[in-house]
């Protein structure tokens, strides 16, 4: 059973294909045709711990979009929230669903999913990864660039959080030079490790740094909010250590004319990035909230008709 829970469930190959199969999925949408029912009457659950716009709304469109038919629903709703199992929820869910995709605090819970699942387990946000954010960034990225391989890409801020990780993880598979520039206490050397045979095999580079200047003549600028959902305990500290790292017009001057900037979205305005940038010329973040719809079709399909059948 295929799932996608971080993006390392794939090759570099499949991750094309899903880029390319997005791509298709687009064009399809753009010249009118909206309604491509792929997957009639499936039925996906959508089980979201923590609030959502673009995952959960794109989730569902492309749901629609495709002939399926979508259920949202949160612990609260279930017995989930009543104390009933992970194991005995997603057993159940099982036998009337053909996908779940799931937002949770702790990623070891989609793990467990995974386990106990017969259906694909696809991963809408956990603590440590967000990869269909990385789907439509790359897709996004190669619109705006013309090229999907030997990008130079500078993520900005909270450098160990999910969409860092995740997109990350992307480049390793496309062969990019991702800089990840932040404070010290957030490098996370494991990962780069993990990814080592990725980036010898793609030609791909992940470095540290803690200086803005290293954003210099990259492709894309990327920055997200410094308190993630599930860290607002740490918030005042958080601001003060990411602080120097906010994405301004210094920094998009150093970075270059030729480079996007890039949010996940939802943004803080005036913290991670101010307004001028968000809203600037080089701002790319629109299309990447739009690729997510086109992106999560691409893993629907993907999941339920091409590699799990
Ligand atoms: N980028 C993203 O995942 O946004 P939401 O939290 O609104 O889903
Ligand atoms: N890093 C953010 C991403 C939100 C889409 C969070 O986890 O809250």
């Amino acid at each position: 059973m295929k799932h996608l829970l971080t993006l390392l469930e794939f090759s570099h190959y499949e991750i094309e294909q899903l880029l390319h199969i997005s791509r298709e999925f687009k064009i399809r949408h753009r010249v009118g045709e909206i309604y491509t029912p792929l997957l009639p009457g499936r039925v996906v659950v959508l089980y979201f711990e923590k609030p959502s716009t673009r995952t959960r709304l794109s989730l569902t469109s492309a749901a629609v979009q495709l002939g399926m038919h979508p259920v949202y629903t949160t612990p609260a709703e279930l017995q989930i929230g009543r104390g009933e199992t992970i194991h005995d929820t997603v057993k159940t869910v099982s036998r009337y669903a053909s996908a779940v995709a799931a937002r949770v605090y702790r990623h070891e819970t989609l793990e467990e999913m995974a386990r106990y699942s017969s259906i694909p387990v696809i991963n809408a946000l956990s603590d440590k990864h967000h990869p269909l954010q990385a789907l439509a960034d790359a897709l996004t990225l190669w619109e705006r660039l013309g090229k999907l391989r030997g990008l130079k890409i500078a993520f900005l801020g909270d450098v160990a959080n999910n969409v860092a990780t995740s997109l990350t993880l992307i480049g390793a598979k496309l062969g990019w030079e991702v800089r990840l520039i932040g404070p010290k206490q957030l490098w996370n050397y494991r990962l780069v490790d993990e990814l080592r045979e990725d980036l010898v095999r793609t030609g791909g580079n992940v470095y540290y740094s803690d200086s803005i200047n290293d954003v210099g003549g990259v492709d894309g600028v990327y920055t997200d909010v410094w308190i993630s959902m599930g860290f607002e305990k740490e918030a005042e500290e958080r601001r003060r250590l990411l602080k120097p790292y906010q994405v301004n017009r210094h920094v998009m001057e150093i970075a270059g004319k030729q480079a996007i900037f890039l949010h996940c979205l939802p943004a803080r305005r005036g913290e991670e990035v101010t307004d001028e940038v968000i809203d600037g010329v080089q701002s790319a973040v629109w299309d990447q909230a739009e690729n997510r719809m086109h992106t999560a079709k691409a893993v629907y399909s993907y999941l339920l008709i091409f590699s799990n059948k």
